[in-house]
């Protein structure tokens, strides 16, 4: 299975790092061909659990599992790596202001994204998972001026996934005969999550909403419950399970990273990526778009033209990345 891919996975040993390890190594984000060299990078005290993974993927003898090594280092964790999968982050803490969070993340990131530069291989990709993703992604990006902007994306395939789930519910339609949703923005309650140019099997997912629910009813349910369900799902996930979203996080990244190197053959996804300035979002920031995967690029998909209602959805997100963007800018991060 030629040579083995290096992945280095950061914060490998919580929760969302044991529900990503198995798949990783079962051949479920690269597929049957590839072998992976695992690299977990965690802080002194997320040692030994990043160990204990490390033991129980030894157990289960994946034919596709190269090696793992465990480290605190970054330089060493990062050091040829192909896929660098950025989960750990600084979660907020009770009463912590966010640009006490922007900054605790800002010492994470900011060194990662050197030690990135410094020792990743060429044809590096990375997906920053932990929050506050998009930001996270900026501050890592900026300290790899070596590494161009288009391989640092954040995470919002969950979000995608989450649209997929409450569309199929809606319309009684498998996922799988559901096209063309997209998540813009930001990973966070102000996300804009976009049907209007969607599809079920077929045809047109307005039309059909309308028709089903009659014009008005249809609007309300989209602007009242469907966009706040999806937005607000991390949050029911938590008060539901008593424990916040990881085996479908893990599964997102998994979406995301085998969309990103395998591509997706015109199909829509969503993810977070350096903007070259479409659709007014200001360059450089990190902003989920509709995109597609092909030739191991994401590309942001051309010629939409957002609604009014669209539009101010899309830009109130943007607003709010264009702030976090000047807050970490302000703490001197970027
Ligand atoms: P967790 O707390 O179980 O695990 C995080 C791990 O990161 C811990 O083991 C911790 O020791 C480690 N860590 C902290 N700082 C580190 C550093 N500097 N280097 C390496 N490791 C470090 O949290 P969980 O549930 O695994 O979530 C991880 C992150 O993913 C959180 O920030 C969470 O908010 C975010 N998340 C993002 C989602 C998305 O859609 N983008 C969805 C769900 C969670």
């Amino acid at each position: 299975s030629g040579s083995p891919v290096t992945i280095t996975i950061t914060g490998a040993g919580g929760q969302i790092g044991y529900a990503l390890l198995f798949r990783i190594a079962s051949g479920a984000m690269l597929g049957p061909d590839t072998s992976v060299r695992l690299k977990l990078l965690e802080i002194p005290q997320g040692l030994g659990a990043a160990e204990g993974a490390a033991l129980e993927l030894q157990d289960a003898a994946f034919p596709l599992l190269d090696s793992v090594d465990v480290t605190d280092d970054a330089g060493r964790a990062f050091d040829g790596a192909n896929l660098g999968l950025l989960v750990g982050a600084r979660p907020r803490g009770p009463g912590m202001e966010r640009a006490d969070l922007l900054e605790a993340n800002g010492g994470i990131f900011g060194p990662q994204g050197a030690a990135i530069n410094a020792g990743a291989a060429d044809d590096v990709r990375i997906v920053v998972v932990g929050n506050p993703a998009n930001t996270n992604a900026l501050i890592a990006a900026a300290h790899a001026p070596d590494v161009p902007r288009d391989r640092f994306t954040a995470l919002t395939r969950l979000d995608h996934n989450r649209a997929l789930g409450q569309l199929s519910e809606a319309l009684d339609a498998p996922v799988g005969e559901i096209s063309r949703v997209a998540i813009w923005g930001n990973h966070s309650a102000t996300q804009f999550p976009d049907v209007s140019h969607a599809t079920v099997r077929g045809r047109p997912v307005p039309e059909v909403l309308d028709e089903e629910m009659g014009p008005d009813a249809a609007r309300t349910w989209l602007s009242d419950v469907f966009i706040p369900r999806v937005a607000q799902r991390g949050a029911e996930i938590i008060r539901v399970r008593g424990s916040s979203s990881v085996a479908s996080a893990a599964s997102a990244t998994i979406d995301h990273v085998r969309d990103w190197v395998h591509g997706t053959d015109g199909a829509w996804t969503s993810a977070a990526v350096v903007s070259t300035g479409e659709y007014g979002v200001p360059e450089g920031l990190i902003c989920s778009y509709p995109v597609t995967g092909a030739d191991g690029t994401w590309h942001v998909v051309p010629g939409l033209e957002p609604d009014a209602f669209a539009a101010q959805r899309i830009a109130a997100s943007v607003e709010e990345l264009v702030a976090e963007r000047d807050a970490v800018r302000a703490l001197g991060l970027l």
